[in-house]
């Protein structure tokens, strides 16, 4: 097993990062398989793994081999990732939070088993949370109160649940092959959407197992749905179990979600039209995998609208007077509130919506299905389940209820109809992203065919550059001519979409991400599609000081599926 590692390791850098030096910059195209190319010139990267070069003659000794190599700074990204058991370590935590280890208790890497599924049975259906049953919310509550009442080292505990998210967002473990950095990650890349369906089915089963009911189904926060915007109800109870102290005091029902926000003093209350067409410009209008769950695991990161739009669910609820948003406003504390597995169940719910009723595929990369995590299941038995094996949610014996999507045709309205004059006016960069900036991106091409449109998407390209373990928000307006830019909401056609980070590991303190924007049909709507340049203002929101923006342009993708 160590050999074919190491072999697939080796090719994969060799494959994954053709020389680049043909790419001019306005004329990069982003391939929808092994993304990586565009990233290959990521100096911050290359610098911070050329500083670990003494660090780099590594056997992978977790997975008991004594073969050992020279170190390759792409090798090092290598895919598939596999979750080294023995690798794990203290996770990398920002100033302020309390320094405690995450990883799994007693591993034993000589004893995992490999996935199988469950048997068939009528699914476990998942509910809203603000639709339980009483009996269901009782199951539910008394679910959760045994397991925080199970000891702190069983696996299966509260505590031990909640150190999963740590552990996988917090760098605690190391890449086989590798010392750190570069650690497993699953935020802000590929990774995002399955390992979280993993993790909340194996934390459904444990909860199930608790009350001896089988076929007990997690909840989903239905902040898509005008009643649900809010925190359920269950979760506010200061007696439940499902109370978490740690959350924003401003938020409380009837204070509705805000899935724009934008952290100002004051602020009240979420706008429904504005929350529905959030979700419809990150939802329902993406047509692509990789604008959709972000990229492969390389370099510079890329995540999806998926997971950009749930950072805010994060930030919205985490308690404000605390210096890292405990509980739920930052990662390595995200899983000690309950709601985070209810947030997340609906997060799961628009991947399988996507698909469903937008004909969104999954990626078939082999570097992608073969991708492995750890999880803990209901017998405290380590299982390793892959990537490929939750594509479906059907196998693995749950389903969610059928109720209405509100938001399938919350196209935002244009705000004005006025063509805007076509000037050059470029951004200088690097672009510190310090107030609110307007410049202009060449299109390569314009006013193209119905049939080129349906072949190849164009993309607006940014390369930012970014401390990670600040929460970050910044939004992305196209031809904007509304007035204040600051007023502009995702209710606007021009409010394309928006950049936001919710802190986490600071290990490596710069991040470089290439932010995209799939323009083609915001581009049409504003009947602006003759137009030889975009015009771009970037809002910043929060958190931006630090935010460089080191190139803007646009690309064209091509779809192996178009949707009409
Ligand atoms: Cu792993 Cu909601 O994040």
């Amino acid at each position: 097993m160590a050999s074919s590692l190491l072999s697939s390791t080796t090719n994969a850098s060799l494959s994954l990062f053709p020389p680049q030096t043909n790419y001019s910059k306005s004329k990069r195209r982003i391939s929808r398989v092994s993304c990586n190319a565009a990233n290959n010139n990521n100096k911050d990267d290359l610098n911070i793994s050329k500083g670990h070069r003494r660090d780099v003659l590594i056997g992978l000794g977790g997975l008991g081999a004594a073969a050992s190599f020279t170190y390759n700074p792409f090798a090092a990204f290598a895919n598939p990732v596999v979750t080294d058991p023995k690798s794990c370590g203290l996770p990398n935590l920002p100033a302020g939070a309390q320094p405690i280890p995450c990883c799994p208790p007693h591993i034993d890497s000589d004893n995992i088993t490999d996935f199988v599924f469950p048997p068939k049975l009528p699914p476990r259906v998942r509910k809203p949370a603000h639709l339980l049953t009483p009996q269901e919310a009782a199951d539910y509550k008394e679910a959760i109160r045994l397991m925080r009442a199970l000891p702190e080292d069983d696996p299966r505990s509260f505590t031990q649940q909640a150190k999963i998210h740590c552990a996988y967002c917090h760098d605690s473990y190391v890449l086989p092959g590798s010392t750190a950095p570069p650690q497993v990650k699953v935020h802000f890349n590929w990774l995002f959407a399955p390992f979280h369906r993993w993790y909340l089915y194996f934390y459904e089963r444990i909860l199930g197992s608790l009350i001896n009911k089988p076929d007990f189904a997690l909840p989903f926060w239905n902040w898509d749905h005008p009643d649900g915007m809010y925190i359920p109800d269950i979760f506010n109870d200061r007696r439940s179990s499902l109370y978490d102290a740690k959350r924003n005091a401003n938020h409380l029902p009837p204070v509705l979600i805000d899935l724009n926000w934008n952290k100002r003093v004051g602020d009240t209350s979420g706008d429904v039209d504005a929350n529905l067409s959030k979700v419809y410009t990150n939802i329902a209008a993406v047509k692509a995998p990789d604008s959709f769950f972000g990229k492969s695991f390389t370099p510079a990161a890329a995540m999806g609208t998926l997971e950009g739009l749930h950072n805010t669910g994060h930030s919205w609820t985490g308690d404000p007077t605390d210096p890292n948003g405990e509980d739920m406003g930052s990662f390595y504390s995200a899983g000690r509130d309950p709601i985070f597995y209810c947030h997340h169940s609906n997060v799961d719910r628009l991947w399988k919506i996507w698909k469903d009723k937008f004909e969104g595929e999954d990626f078939t990369d082999d570097d992608y299905l073969n991708t492995s995590f750890l999880f803990y299941n209901e017998n405290s038995e380590l299982i390793r389940v892959k990537v490929k094996d939750c594509l479906d949610s059907s196998p693995l014996g749950y389903t969610y209820a059928d109720v209405p999507i509100p938001w399938e045709n919350a196209v935002p309205t244009t705000t004005t109809s006025v063509v805007p004059a076509s000037t050059d006016n470029p951004p200088k960069l690097p672009l510190l992203l310090n107030s609110v900036t307007s410049f202009t991106v060449k299109r390569p091409s314009k006013s193209r065919s119905k049939a080129e449109k349906k072949k190849k998407e164009e993309i607006l390209v940014f390369e930012v550059a970014f401390d990670k373990s600040k929460d970050v928000k910044f939004d992305v307006l196209l031809f904007w001519k509304g007035g204040d830019p600051t007023k502009a909401t995702p209710k606007n056609r021009e409010f394309a979409r928006s950049f936001v980070n919710v802190s986490h590991a600071p290990s490596r303190k710069d991040l470089n991400a290439n932010f995209t924007i799939e323009i083609s049909d915001i581009l049409d709507d504003l009947k602006v599609d003759d137009q030889d340049n975009l015009q771009v203002t970037l809002v910043p929101q929060y958190g931006v000081a630090p935010v460089t923006i080191n190139n803007a342009y646009v690309s064209y993708q091509e779809h192996h599926k178009f949707r009409k």
